[in-house]
């Protein structure tokens, strides 16, 4: 498959997809949204592929969607063509999908990291939900998912007032997941994303669909959908191995 604006690779049995428009700090346009699921959408089939990692360049993961594209939307079409959807399809994935985020995550940009299942930030990363001083409001899923992670109280004030927040920020309210210098964070990404790939994959899924769940049930289902899901990972030969490898004291391998 070809893109355009994004570069696709893998590493063993981690996805690698690289957002790459950096005449335009990878703002996002409708084209490369489209790119990024159909990656996707090829790593969720591929059996091979157990994790993804998603980042962009040293200077911006992205800078926003593309302000160039959306100047002269009209309310239709950006409805009927449900515009900035694809986030929603990022967010909906059941691999793991990591954002390895450096340099800005602004607007759209920062909603696509938070539609991933976690960030590691480099340390010169750079958020903001801006687009209160474009006239307009997070459209990618911004107020709230990031109201879920800060609170009412940040999530308000970061939103109505767009200002930028740096990396230390970011994990003291629960941003990202951890901050690491620049120079290792695609290599901190890589290695967390390769623990994750060589898991049970049926284990991984569940625990990813189990959180999933936390901000659509309430405690008591969600906690009836941990223990239904727990008590099924029993009928998979990876707990066997799991727990037998454990015994033996040796390490196990998980089916593929
Ligand atoms: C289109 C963008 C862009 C964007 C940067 N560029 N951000 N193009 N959409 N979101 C382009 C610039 O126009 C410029 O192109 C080139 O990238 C380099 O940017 P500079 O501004 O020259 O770089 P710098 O001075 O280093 O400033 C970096 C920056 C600034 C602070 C990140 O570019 C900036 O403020 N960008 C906009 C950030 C923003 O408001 N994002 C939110 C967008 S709204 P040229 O051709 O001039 O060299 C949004 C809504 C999502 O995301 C809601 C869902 C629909």
């Amino acid at each position: 498959m070809s893109y355009q604006h994004i570069r696709v690779e893998r590493d063993g049995a981690v996805g690698l997809i690289v957002l790459d428009r950096p005449q335009a700090l990878n703002a996002l346009n409708s084209a490369l949204l489209e790119e990024l699921n159909r990656a996707l959408d090829a790593f969720e089939h591929d059996r091979e592929i157990g994790c993804v990692l998603l980042s962009g360049s040293d200077k911006a993961f992205a800078a926003g969607a593309d302000i160039r594209e959306m100047v002269g939307l009209h309310f239709p079409d950006s409805y009927l063509e449900e515009f900035f959807a694809g986030v929603d399809r990022v967010a909906a994935r059941r691999k793991p999908v990591i954002a390895a985020v450096a340099g800005y995550a602004l607007g759209g940009g920062f909603e696509l990291a938070l539609a991933c299942d976690f960030i590691i930030a480099a340390d010169n990363a750079r958020f903001a939900l801006p687009e209160i001083t474009l006239g307009v409001l997070p459209g990618g899923g911004g107020t709230q998912r990031l109201a879920r992670l800060v609170g009412r109280a940040k999530a308000m004030e970061m939103t109505l007032t767009g200002r930028q927040f740096d990396a230390a920020e970011a994990e003291r309210c629960g941003v990202v997941a951890r901050v690491v210098p620049l120079a290792e964070l695609q290599a901190t990404a890589l290695d967390t994303a390769r623990q994750i790939a060589a898991r049970s994959r049926t284990a991984v899924l569940m625990i990813k669909e189990c959180i999933q769940r936390c901000d659509e049930s309430s405690l008591a289902e969600g906690l009836r959908f941990e223990r239904r899901l727990f008590h099924a990972a029993f009928a998979t030969a990876d707990q066997k191995e799991g727990m037998g490898a454990f015994l033996e004291k040796r390490p196990a391998q998980f089916q593929r």
